[in-house]
């Protein structure tokens, strides 16, 4: 069952939990690792990796895998990226696609060039709780407003990192989840994104990774969508909202229920027809309370489809966090 060789090139926090969903996918087998940090690497070897190494090339040569996870900061991205899919490899590419949507342009160009595929990891996307909550607002009708709220109060460790340039602003390193979650939470079909035709972001920032977002986004279906992000405020706090006609959904993405008890996390409220909406979330149809983007990349892989988050997808999605940034206010083309 196990067809698809998989690798993972970063090993920090993020890296380690790409490895537990590659452990937790029965189409995959972990064949190599890579961390520049040894002591990193060395902990990688409880999930049994066939190959373990620090420079990520010898990695690759040696463990020859189908797939790999690039799950470095994004201003390290770029060469990785470029050198998995030159070789042929179905690549992951961590959020952001890069530092500035010029990377993200970089990794497209590569990735036409190449025989293999990309996704950009926008995991929210693929939260089977949400899929649900989609297409029940989709059934009446569509989506007619969207809120997102994205708030964290960054490490001293993220602030140094900014600094370096190894990671872009936090609006478009962070809350890119949510900008990305509002296009595809408003769109009119289950497997796309809405289109954005309009921006108007109020941002005002007092120091590097104290940045205040406010925007509204209308998009082609005539539905608007608003984000809220601040970072340097109390904590980190992941909401989101969906609305069709008569129906609403509030869904608090700071904690998520383990899957086991995801069919109706107490951390959603639904509301239908005036009342709250007391029916389970049904899973079924997003591939179960264990589906994500690893179980959907291999599931692209190995039926030659591609994935809902391709880097065409995520460039626009880039574009939007660097309009907001800008504070833009006016059009917005999808399409440079
Ligand atoms: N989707 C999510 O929910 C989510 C959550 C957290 C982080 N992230 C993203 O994941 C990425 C990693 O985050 P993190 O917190 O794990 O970062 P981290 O800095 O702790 O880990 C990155 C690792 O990459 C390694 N690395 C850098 N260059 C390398 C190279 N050339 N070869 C091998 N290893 C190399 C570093 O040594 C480091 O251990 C970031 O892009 C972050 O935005 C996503």
């Amino acid at each position: 069952m196990a067809s698809l060789k998989a690798a993972v090139i970063g090993l920090g926090g993020h890296g380690n939990n790409h490895l537990q969903m590659i452990a937790d996918a029965p189409e995959m087998r972990l064949v190599g690792v890579s961390d520049l940090d040894e002591q990193r690497l060395a902990a990688a070897a409880a999930f049994e990796p066939e190959v373990a190494a620090t420079d990520y090339r010898e990695m690759l040569d040696r463990a020859r895998p189908d797939v790999v996870y690039v799950v470095t900061l994004p201003g390290h991205l770029l060469p990785i990226v470029r050198e998995c899919l030159e070789r042929g490899i179905h690549t992951s590419v961590e959020k952001s696609p890069g530092n500035t949507s010029a990377d993200t342009a970089a990794m497209i160009e590569v990735e036409a060039a190449s025989t293999a595929m990309a996704i950009a990891s926008f995991n929210r996307r693929y939260f089977p709780q949400i899929l649900a909550v989609k297409r029940l607002a989709l059934a009446r009708g569509g989506p007619v407003h969207a809120a997102a709220t994205y708030n964290k109060n960054p490490s001293d460790k993220v602030v140094e990192n900014m600094s370096r340039g190894l990671m872009p602003p936090a609006l478009i390193c962070d809350s890119i989840h949510h900008v990305d979650l509002l296009r595809w939470l408003v769109s009119d079909s289950m497997e796309t994104t809405g289109v954005v035709t309009h921006v108007h972001a109020e941002t005002y920032r007092s120091s590097p990774a104290r940045e205040r977002h406010n925007a509204v986004i209308t998009f082609a279906n005539g539905a608007r969508a608003v984000l809220m992000s601040h970072f340097g405020v109390g904590t980190r706090i992941q909401r989101a909202e969906l609305h069709a006609e008569d129906f609403s959904a509030y869904m608090d993405l700071t904690r998520m229920s383990p899957p086991e008890e995801a069919h109706r996390p107490d951390t959603f409220e639904l509301f239908a027809d005036g009342d709250p909406y007391e029916a389970p979330l049904d899973l079924a149809p997003e591939g179960g309370p264990y589906f994500n983007e690893t179980r959907h990349f291999a599931d692209c892989i190995l039926n030659g489809r591609r994935p809902w988050s391709t880097l065409e997808d995520a460039l626009v999605t880039m574009r939007l966090c660097e309009a907001i940034y800008a504070g833009h206010k006016g059009s917005f083309a999808e399409a440079p």
